[in-house]
């Protein structure tokens, strides 16, 4: 979704700025801008595509200045235009706003503006805020004037505003988008997110909805949309930007897949101790899970691989910790009139907790007078701050739009919260207990092992480069595997359509499809149906279809079911699905390759999806 950063201090603005818009690209964009205040008042650039062409735009006419706005944008609103690009600005020029979100009401707004005579040069939801500041701006002085515009506003937004009428300072806000504001000395900061200002300042202060901020080089002054201060430190983030970096990888997928060991170590780290026989959290998170382990249901909810996550989380915590659980995709979850109440604990599982529906689903629950437990990793987040309680995923930060250091640090966190209720609900005896809790401690190292077999599906992915339909099938554990598996696949190399299903579906309609060559990759470890995905793997090879399969090492029987053979280290059922996830994201990552794909930012995809 749209990346938001604002500058004030002593460095050449438009530097800063682009800069910054470059830690947010991973968020998907398809026009960029900004807008600087100097000697001649307020100047914007902006152009259509990759940030490399305001760059190109900037070094032929130099913007000078030490305050200013910048934007990447992604279409909601309008066409990807250099008119509907970000910064937006009034009709007197004298004001540039850049936003993050949807105003809901912005058609009847607009309406009453042009009534006014005010001008608009956009199809976007966004400039209607430019023009009511600047309606405000006739009988109130600039901060009143943002903050009264604001309350007009239906919908969801992060904006920040640059002022001719207030030359060093800029104005933001957020409701229902991030926005958070870093701490430099002499210098402050505005940013969707925090590797935008990682380069300069670890000081970052998280903004809750409806706080308005204004921002000098002293610093942020935080108010409610009321006018009320707000006293709130900065915290400091513990990872650096390096590790926002590709250090040396040719792509942040990739780096990120290499990262897993020590990404699932972290997620273990201080919860897990083998010699104690324990699992532990964070004092309060704990109560809040004692709590959970007397309830009778649980409901998780999420989006994409967050969603595959909470169906994995479903088969574990039926099996080992015997809750009863539902999962729902939240955007269906908001919509279907669920039926909770004090006894329900909503589970939300989410990499950026800012994605929209899922927020709204934890509102519902909230609303409804459910509890809520967030599996989260952007520590500060929306839905880490509104959840009662959050067990952060620690994956560090994840650049690449396909998820897949979160999807695994995600599954390490329901596998331990798993094995710490079934623990207190006596779902498991202590022996298969002791020993799955000793398999999760060595998970790291056997993530390890797995990606030793990264040149092997290199080959097989090559091999099936020019395929343009593929289905992923696996059962039980492994079903959620499968959709996991196509969704990577098609999200990084959108040539192809790749669907997952459970394999026992096939004959209730897919396999209709498959005939000479449609590759089928077939997630075939170690199970109690393992006999019986043999049977599907016959059922498609009879039909001639190509099977890619994914099995233990070991597994001699497999050789002959497979066109291409790729294996894994043998696990339990319980923790197979993050090892497997392994030669799945490497699949999709070199079939994206060798199609020559834009595997970090793929077309029509953003990292945080913060609108409905
Ligand atoms: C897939 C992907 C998306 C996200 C989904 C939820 O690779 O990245 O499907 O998983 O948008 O996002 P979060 O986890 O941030 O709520």
């Amino acid at each position: 979704m749209c990346g938001i950063v604002g500058y004030v201090g002593r460095r050449q603005v438009a530097e800063v700025l682009l800069e910054s818009l470059r830690c947010l690209e991973y968020r998907g964009y398809d026009s960029a801008g900004m807008a600087v205040i100097n000697s001649k008042g307020v100047e914007v650039h902006k152009r259509v595509g990759k940030l490399n062409a305001l760059a190109d735009a900037i070094k032929r006419h130099p913007i000078i200045g030490h305050v200013g706005v910048g934007h990447t944008r992604w279409a909601t609103h309008g066409e990807p235009t250099e008119l509907n690009a970000h910064p937006h600005t009034d009709c007197t020029g004298d004001l540039a706003i850049v936003h993050n979100g949807i105003i809901e009401n912005y058609a009847e707004l607009k309406e009453r503006l042009v009534g006014r005579g005010h001008t608009f040069k956009s199809q976007t939801d966004t400039e209607v805020i430019a023009h009511l500041i600047e309606e405000r701006l006739k009988r109130h002085p600039m901060g009143e004037a943002f903050r009264l515009a604001l309350k007009e506003l239906r919908g969801s937004y992060a904006v920040c505003l640059l002022s001719a009428h207030e030359p060093r300072r800029l104005f933001g806000a957020r409701s229902g988008s991030p926005l958070i504001v870093g701490v430099g000395k002499g210098e402050a900061f505005f940013a969707s997110d925090v590797p935008a200002v990682l380069a300069r300042t670890r000081r970052v202060l998280y903004l809750n909805d409806e706080e308005v901020v204004v921002l000098s080089a002293e610093g942020p002054k935080v108010m409610t949309l009321e006018g009320q201060a707000v006293t709130r430190r900065p915290s400091t983030v513990n990872w650096n930007i390096a590790a926002a970096r590709k250090g040396g990888f040719a792509h942040f997928m990739l780096k990120e897949i290499h990262e897993q060991p020590r990404t699932v170590e972290q997620t273990l780290f201080n919860r897990l101790s083998v010699e104690r026989r324990q699992i532990a959290f964070d004092r309060h998170t704990q109560t809040f899970l004692n709590r959970l382990s007397v309830q009778e249901k649980l409901v998780i909810i999420a989006c994409g691989t967050a969603y595959h996550a909470g169906l994995v989380g479903q088969y574990m915590l039926e099996e080992f910790a015997r809750l009863p659980v539902d999962v729902d995709l939240a955007s269906e979850f908001r919509y279907r009139g669920p039926m909770l109440d004090k006894h329900t604990t909503v589970l939300a599982i989410t990499q950026s907790g800012e994605t929209a529906d899922t927020l709204a689903g934890i509102r519902l629950a909230k609303e409804q007078g459910a509890k809520v437990l967030a599996i989260c990793n952007v520590v500060g987040s929306s839905i880490a701050r509104e959840a009662d309680a959050v067990l952060y995923t620690h994956a560090g930060p994840e650049i690449a739009v396909a998820s897949t250091k979160a999807y695994t640090a995600q599954l390490t966190a329901l596998a331990l919260l798993t094995l710490y209720l079934a623990k207190r609900r006596r779902g498991v005896g202590p022996a298969r207990w002791r020993e799955l809790v000793e398999e999760l401690a060595r998970l790291p190292q056997i993530i390890e092992q797995t990606l030793r077999i990264e040149p092997a599906v290199k080959l097989v992915a090559e091999q099936y480069a020019s395929p343009r339909n593929f289905y992923f099938l696996g059962r039980r554990y492994n079903f959620p595997s499968a959709l996991e598996g196509a969704l990577k696949l098609k999200e990084v190399c959108p040539l192809i359509h790749a669907e997952g299903y459970a394999a026992g579906e096939m004959k209730h309609g897919p396999i209709s499809l498959i005939h000479n060559g449609w590759p089928i990759v077939f997630v075939a470890t170690h199970s109690p149906v393992y006999d019986k995905i043999i049977s599907n793997i016959e059922e498609v090879r009879a039909r001639k279809g190509e099977c890619v399969v994914i099995a233990s090492d070991g597994d001699a029987r497999i050789k002959r079911y497979a066109d291409s053979l790729l294996t894994v280290p043998q696990t339990s059922e319980f923790l197979s699905p993050i090892v497997v996830a392994i030669p799945l994201q490497l699949f999709a990552y070199y079939v994206a390759g060798a199609n020559g794909c834009d595997i970090d930012q793929p077309p029509n995809l953003a990292k945080s999806v913060t609108v409905e």
